[in-house]
């Protein structure tokens, strides 16, 4: 087994510095900004809610996993409905396949160097499903939940396994991500599924509550990839800094698991591609 996966096995997450030149993260932000600056609003605006329990839930959530959509940040509208900042800083993330669909988002997301990770954790037969890019504006991107990214990619078995990558340097006070080293030997709590009828819901299998104890914060440079077991909790704080904390996520599913059509997010998996570029 490579030092890597046997890393891997036993945190439920590596950290890979320097995996990333400083021009490809830039890049990537700088395409960021310009999909965003594209964005028309004026019709139905979608607001990300932190809590699962209160995730929107409308068609605009529900149909971005085969598209490139913006989500806004939870506090982004004044009462009258208007803006507080402008429009980049009032966005929360851009989700979720623009991988799959922008020439700059697809040649981050697949290149040998990616391909070589992949095939040292054994990760043969993945499929890149999902790709967000997270934008936590300095004093604005708020917290998200302690959750395990497999409530929300899931398969059967269990098999999602997240790549994020700090495009800029992540600390505590601008919202780095926090991990429980081997807190992914566990089993899945919940899955966040579309509803019979409309809407989604999340099928809780084990209610206990999370606690943060154990929970340590992954600071990273900018560049660094943190890969991530679907079953590990993690976490981010809001940002309360000055910075922003800007990183990109792409999640994979074994091809070889089953994707039920219940998922929230809906791809057809024969339109999938892995990590080779
Ligand atoms: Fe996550």
């Amino acid at each position: 087994m490579s030092p890597v996966k046997q890393q891997f096995l036993k945190d439920g997450y590596l950290v890979l510095d320097r995996f990333k030149t400083p021009v490809e993260c830039e890049s990537l932000m700088q395409r960021g900004a310009e999909l965003a600056a594209g964005f028309d609003y004026s019709g139905h605006p979608s607001v990300f809610q932190t809590s699962e329990q209160t995730r929107t839930s409308d068609d605009y959530f529900l149909n971005s996993g085969g598209n490139i959509s913006f989500f806004f940040e939870k506090d982004a509208f004044d009462a009258q409905g208007n803006l507080k900042n402008d429009l980049f800083h009032s966005l929360n993330k851009i989700g979720h396949a623009m991988h799959d669909l922008d020439p700059v988002f697809n040649q981050f997301s697949r290149s040998p160097q990616l391909q070589a990770l992949a095939d040292a954790l054994n990760l043969d037969d993945y499929l890149l499903i999902q790709s967000m890019l997270i934008l936590k504006h300095a004093r604005i991107g708020g917290v998200v939940d302690i959750h395990q990214d497999s409530s929300f990619l899931y398969t059967e078995p269990e098999s999602c396994i997240g790549f994020w990558f700090a495009l800029e340097d992540a600390t505590i006070d601008n919202g780095c991500l926090w991990a429980m080293p081997g807190g992914h030997r566990t089993s899945l709590r919940s899955w966040f599924k579309r509803k019979e009828g409309g809407g989604t819901e999340s099928i809780i299998f084990d209610d206990r509550p999370y606690t943060t104890e154990g929970m340590i914060p992954l600071e990273v440079k900018q560049g660094t990839c943190i890969v991530l077991h679907g079953l590990l909790p993690h976490y981010s704080m809001p940002n309360t800094s000055g910075r922003s904390r800007q990183a990109y996520a792409i999640h994979t599913i074994s091809r070889h698991s089953c994707y039920p059509s219940e998922n929230w997010l809906r791809r057809n998996l024969d339109d999938l591609r892995g990590f080779a570029s």
